[in-house]
Parts: C-alpha cells; structure tokens; sequence
C-alpha cells in the first residue's frame, strides 16, 4: 500500500529544453505577441489587461484566453482582416 517512495525524479527531459524545429518554420500562424496582441491592445484597452477590471477574468494579453473564447470574439473585433489573422491564429493551435 506504501510502496510511493522511489525516487523519480527524472521530470525535465532534454528535449523539453530545445525548441521545436517546427517553431522555425512558421507558415502561416500568426505571431500572438506580434500579430493577435496589438488588435486587442488597440481596442480592448484597458479593461482586458493589466490593471483593468476583468484582466482577472478575460486577460487578453495571453494566448490562452483568446483560444478559449474563440469566435465569440467577433462579436466584438468586427473588422475583416482581425477577424481572419485571429481565424488563423485559432485553427493553428
Ligand atoms: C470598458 C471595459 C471593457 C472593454 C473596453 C472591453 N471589455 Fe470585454 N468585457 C468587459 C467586462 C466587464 C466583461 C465581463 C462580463 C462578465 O462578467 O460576464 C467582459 C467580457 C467579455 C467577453 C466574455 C463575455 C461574452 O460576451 O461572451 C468577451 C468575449 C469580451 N469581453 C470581449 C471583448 C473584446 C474583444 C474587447 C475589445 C474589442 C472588449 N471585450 C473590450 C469589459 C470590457
């Protein structure tokens, strides 16, 4: 019952350290820092980051909350050419 006591400690392996070589490829999605992050900066200011009152909730500045709400976004980014770069960021995660 209390056999938990090896010790495997053995948790980062070295090829979590390298980056992927896909990450040099980069066809077509769209840098989240770069590309996604500066529509929702210009518009969703300030409430959606740092300081703002649903940063807590909806903080826009990670890659995650945009994953998460998808195209529930479009009810608010309305313009064509954000829409489609964050279509594309969502169908390449
Ligand atoms: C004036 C402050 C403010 C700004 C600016 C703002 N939001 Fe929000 N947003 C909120 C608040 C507050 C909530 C949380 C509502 C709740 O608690 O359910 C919210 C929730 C949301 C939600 C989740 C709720 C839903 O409708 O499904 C989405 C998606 C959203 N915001 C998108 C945006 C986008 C995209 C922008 C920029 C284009 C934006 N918001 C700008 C205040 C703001």
């Amino acid at each position: 019952m209390c056999g938990r006591s090896q010790r495997s400690a053995l948790r980062v392996t070295p090829s979590m350290l390298t980056t992927s070589p896909l990450a040099s490829v980069s066809a077509t999605k769209p840098d989240f820092e770069k590309e996604i992050k500066p529509i929702f900066q210009s518009r969703c200011m300030p409430c959606h980051f740092q300081g703002g009152k649903v940063y807590d909730k909806l903080p826009f500045d990670k890659p995650e909350t945009i994953s998460k709400l998808g195209t529930k976004l479009f009810t608010r980014i309305k313009d064509e050419k954000e829409q489609r770069m964050i279509r594309e960021f969502l169908a390449a995660q």
